[in-house]
Order: C-alpha cells, then sequence, then structure tokens
C-alpha cells in the first residue's frame, strides 16, 4: 500500500494545510493509506479527530512523513531541511517556486526524488480541476475585495439613509485574469461601480459580460503571446496604459491590480504619484506583491500608507480564507492523484501532458518545461468556459472540408450497395442515422468550443423527438411493456427538455455583451 503523508505548514503565517477529511476519504478509497502531522488541520478547521475519523494516521512528529512515506503533499515547498529527509523514489507535491540558483533544487536533485510543481499544471480543460493556482487565484481576487471594503471607510455600494447618503465606490481591477475575475464579482456583488484593464483584448467580452466596463486604449498592440498567455507588452504601450491608470486613479476609490505574466517580475503600473493623486480614504490591493508588486509604494505582506491612502501587499490572501483554500486545495491534489493513478495504481506516466507539465524534477534529473499549449488559456473564474486545447478541440477548416467531402462519398457509395439488397424499412433509417451523425458533425465542429456547453443543452432540448415516439407508444390503447416504456420516455425527456433550456438560458447570458 502506497504511503502518503501530509506534514504541517511551517512558513510563517500559513494557515492551509495540503488535504481536508473529505479529501483523506477520497484517497483512502483510492487505496492510499494516509499520514498526517498532529495539528496540521486546524488552522484550517480540520480537527485531527476529523482527519482521523475519516482515515487518516495522526502522527507526532514531521519526520515520520518526510522520511518514510512514498508521496508527500504540501501546499508550500519544504525547507531544505525537510527536502534533506525525503526518501529515495519518493514524490512530492506542492507549490514549489523553484528560482534561479535554488538551494532546494540541488537537494531534491541529490535526494533523487519526483517532484510535482503543482504551479506548473498545465491551464487546459482537462487539468481544470486540478489547477490549485486558478482555486487559489479565485480565492484572492475575492478576499482582496474583502480586504479593501476593510480598510475603506466607507461603503462599497451606495446607501440612503436618513442620517445621510453615500455614493458607490468605483472600483478599476488592472488584468482580467482568474483573481481580477473574482474581485470583479466580489466588488459587484457588493455595489460598487466596476470598470477593468487587461491588455488581452479577449477579456473585453468577459468584462462586459460581468457587468463592468471595460477601458480601452488608443493603442493597437495586442496582448496575447505564444499559447494565448499574455506577452510582454512594448514601452510605449505600458506608458499609454500608465497614463489611463494616472487618470483614472484621481477618480476610483479602490484599485485591484493583478497583473502579471508568469515567470516574470509583475509590471510597476502605479506609480507613486498616482497614489498621492488618490482621494484620501482609498485603498489600493497589489494581489502581485509577492513578485514585486504593480504599485510602486507596495510593502510586501504588509499594509502600507501613504498620503491617506492605504497600500494592501498582502501576500497570503488564500491562507486569509484557509478553511476554504484548504478544502479546494485538497480537491485539487486528489484528482491530480486520481489521474495519476490510471488503473488504481500510482504511477508517474510522462506520456500524460497533465503530469509531464508539472513534472520537474525525476529520479535525480532535472526535467524541462514542455512547450506551451496551442491555445488560448483559461483566464476566468470557474463558471466561465474556457477554449479547449488543440488536440481535443481545433481542426483547421480544410481538413474538416476534405474530410467532409470524403465520408460523404463512402456513404453515397454504402447506399447504393446496401439498396441493391437490404430491405426498405432499413435503409430507410440507415439514412436518418447517417443524416444525423453529419448534422451533428457539423454542429460540433462549426461552434467556438467555448459555446460548446450551451449547444450541448439546446440540442439535449432539441432531443424532444423522443417524446413523440414515446407518445405513439403510450397511446396505442393497450397497458402492455411498450405502452409503459413509452409512458416513462415521454416524462424523462420532458425533464431533458426542462432542464436543457433553463441550462442554455443560464450560460447564455453569461454570454450576453450588453448585460451592463
Ligand atoms: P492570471 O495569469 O490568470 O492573470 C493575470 C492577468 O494579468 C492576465 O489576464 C494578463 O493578461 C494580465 N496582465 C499582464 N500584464 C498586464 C499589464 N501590463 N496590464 C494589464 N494587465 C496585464 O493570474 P491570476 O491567477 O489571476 O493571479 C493574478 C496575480 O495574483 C498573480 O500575480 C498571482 O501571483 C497573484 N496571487 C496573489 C495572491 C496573494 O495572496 N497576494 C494569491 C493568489 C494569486
Amino acid at each position: 500500500m502506497i504511503l502518503l503523508g501530509v506534514p504541517k505548514e511551517n512558513h510563517p503565517g500559513e494557515k492551509r494545510v495540503a488535504m481536508s477529511p473529505e479529501g483523506v476519504r477520497k484517497l483512502t478509497d483510492l487505496g492510499f493509506d494516509v499520514r498526517i502531522e498532529k495539528g496540521a488541520g486546524i488552522a484550517s478547521e480540520f480537527s485531527d479527530a476529523a482527519l482521523a475519523e475519516a482515515g487518516a494516521t495522526i502522527v507526532d512528529v514531521a519526520t515520520a512523513i518526510y522520511s518514510e512515506c512514498d508521496i508527500v503533499l504540501k501546499v508550500r515547498r519544504p525547507t531544505v531541511a525537510e527536502a534533506q529527509q525525503l526518501k529515495e523514489g519518493a514524490t512530492l507535491v506542492c507549490l514549489l517556486m523553484l528560482q534561479e540558483d535554488d538551494e532546494l533544487r540541488d537537494v531534491l536533485l541529490a535526494r533523487k526524488v519526483n517532484v510535482v510543481a503543482l504551479e506548473r499544471v498545465p491551464r487546459i480543460t482537462r487539468a481544470q480541476k486540478m489547477d490549485v493556482l486558478s482555486a487559489m487565484g479565485n480565492i484572492a481576487g475575492h478576499r482582496a475585495v474583502i480586504e479593501a471594503a476593510g480598510a475603506y471607510g466607507d461603503f462599497v455600494g451606495a446607501q440612503m439613509t436618513a442620517a445621510g447618503a453615500s455614493q458607490h465606490a468605483n472600483v478599476l481591477v488592472i488584468g482580467v485574469g482568474v483573481a481580477g475575475l473574482a474581485a470583479m464579482a466580489a466588488a459587484k456583488s457588493l455595489g460598487a461601480e466596476v470598470r477593468a484593464f487587461d491588455t488581452r483584448l479577449a477579456t473585453k467580452d468577459q468584462v462586459k459580460s460581468m457587468g463592468a466596463t471595460f477601458l480601452e486604449l488608443e493603442f493597437e498592440e495586442s496582448g496575447e503571446g505564444e499559447g494565448g498567455y499574455a506577452k510582454v507588452m512594448s514601452k510605449e504601450f505600458i506608458d499609454a496604459e500608465m497614463a489611463l491608470f494616472r487618470e483614472q486613479a484621481r477618480e476610483v476609490d479602490i484599485i485591484i491590480t493583478t497583473a502579471q505574466i508568469p515567470g516574470r517580475k509583475a509590471p510597476v503600473l502605479i506609480t507613486r504619484d498616482m497614489v498621492e493623486s488618490m482621494k484620501p480614504g482609498s485603498v489600493v490591493v497589489d494581489l502581485a506583491a509577492e513578485t514585486g508588486g504593480n504599485c510602486e509604494c507596495t510593502v510586501a505582506g504588509e499594509m502600507a500608507t501613504v498620503d491617506g491612502v492605504r497600500i494592501i501587499g498582502y501576500t497570503d490572501m488564500a491562507s486569509r480564507m484557509s478553511m476554504c483554500a484548504s478544502r479546494f486545495f485538497a480537491t485539487c491534489i486528489v484528482n491530480l492523484l486520481k489521474e495519476m493513478s490510471p488503473n488504481g495504481q500510482f504511477t508517474i506516466d510522462q506520456e500524460n501532458e497533465i503530469v509531464r507539465g508539472a513534472l520537474v524534477i525525476s529520479d535525480g534529473r532535472e526535467i524541462p518545461p514542455p512547450p506551451p499549449p496551442a491555445t488560448p488559456k483559461k483566464t476566468a473564474a470557474a463558471p466561465e468556459p474556457e477554449a479547449k486545447p488543440a488536440q481535443e478541440h481545433i481542426m483547421e477548416p480544410n481538413r474538416i472540408a476534405w474530410g467532409t467531402t470524403a465520408g460523404g462519398l463512402i456513404v453515397i457509395i454504402l447506399l447504393f450497395v446496401l439498396s441493391r439488397f437490404a430491405p426498405k424499412e432499413f435503409l430507410e433509417h440507415l439514412t436518418v442515422f447517417i443524416l444525423a451523425c453529419f448534422v451533428g458533425w457539423q454542429v460540433v465542429w462549426s461552434v467556438t468550443p467555448a459555446l460548446h456547453t450551451p449547444l450541448m443543452s439546446v440540442t439535449n432540448a432539441i432531443s424532444g423527438i423522443i417524446i413523440v415516439g414515446g407518445m405513439l407508444q403510450a397511446g396505442t390503447g393497450d397497458l402492455d411493456l411498450a405502452a409503459i416504456l413509452g409512458a416513462v420516455a415521454v416524462l424523462v425527456a420532458s425533464i431533458n427538455i426542462v432542464g436543457g433550456f433553463l441550462v442554455t438560458r443560464r450560460m447564455l447570458k453569461m454570454f450576453r455583451k450588453d448585460a451592463a
């Protein structure tokens, strides 16, 4: 049985833990033997008793985990001393965040362990449920607004009381990725007026669909980098963007910055003079504080004050909601371990694109990152639909045309041959079946992948043809098996149709361009 261990997080202020009671239950069902260090879950409200009840063995010292377990799960990277205890051949799963000339790298290589870096899980549809960065970004964006509201000395939404009125706050969100979208949703729900900016124009519709205003620059430069990731912008673009923020700083009450390009230092977009031009009592929340900060006045991990403006640079936003963050973190890890145990047996399969993407060290060797995916990455919070990766969805139009023509020819030949000897009724059914396949194929491939979910729900609804068949069977007048099955088919198909239309309505609402 594979021994899996979860030590307590020792990083100062870190309240998260890599596993939850629910996760332990799932891992034991998968056949893992789970060990958790005493008190590891306390700061996330998971008592030792709850974890033990879920099936974990509580151990007193972390050494019993580092030196004995086959898999070690952590939120943050281990210290050098902790890593030195890992047993040879063990697998470490955590947010590794390796830097250049990192001592930890040498230790992990020397220990001949496998290391799965959670920040490297590719942002593709299939890996969404294992994407710890998105899960934490979503929480951080939400929490950024809560922290801003706490530091802001006024209502966020408009108020009209006998004692006086208060205007709604104006919130500017810079960077419309996972965290930015979550921040926009939270600010809107508190009643703020929200505006947002991102270098990637693809985010414009997402901003509008959230009921916020997308700020535009009169500057021709696409922010879409290779594989749909944001790219480093020209100096001229950054200057134009900063001129826009300089104007905005005088108007808005809260600025939330999340601008980041993976693997790089955060761009400085809010300078000291912009902060000084803000109204006293205003707040800036700099989510990029840990990677240098988007605001010149940010002090990482602290709340600074400049001319009555508070600048929040907390780097532990997700940890500030540790109960939820640990639960989400654990779910992502369980999903990853399921992915890594395809036949009920834990294995490191480098043919698997998710494992390959996240594996940084294997058996004493450093594994270079794979080339970036060829399609746009996901940039939205959980409910937002996403473009699927190349191998799952994208086909060049001429290949589709060729495929369709060749398929059509084969079908015509097949029907011609069959028409010589097959019964007429069979031929009719076969023709309908082939046409249905053809129409279905065209419908799916001609619709943009992001719209597949509403499309599926509406095609489900159309499948109401079953009702007609069911009614014909049920209405024969006899109470035989066919009539009963016909009645059941009518009931089930009705649920499908109503549900299909409801889901479609909900999904399409998210795409409405003029939601504001
Ligand atoms: P993301 O990669 O999904 O989004 C970043 C967005 O910034 C992208 O949409 C990108 O196009 C945009 N961007 C890049 N350069 C820009 C520029 N010059 N101007 C405007 N927009 C620009 O990242 P995610 O997950 O939303 O995270 C955002 C930030 O929050 C990251 O820096 C991340 O490290 C940080 N974070 C901070 C936490 C904390 O506790 N402070 C917790 C979790 C995340």
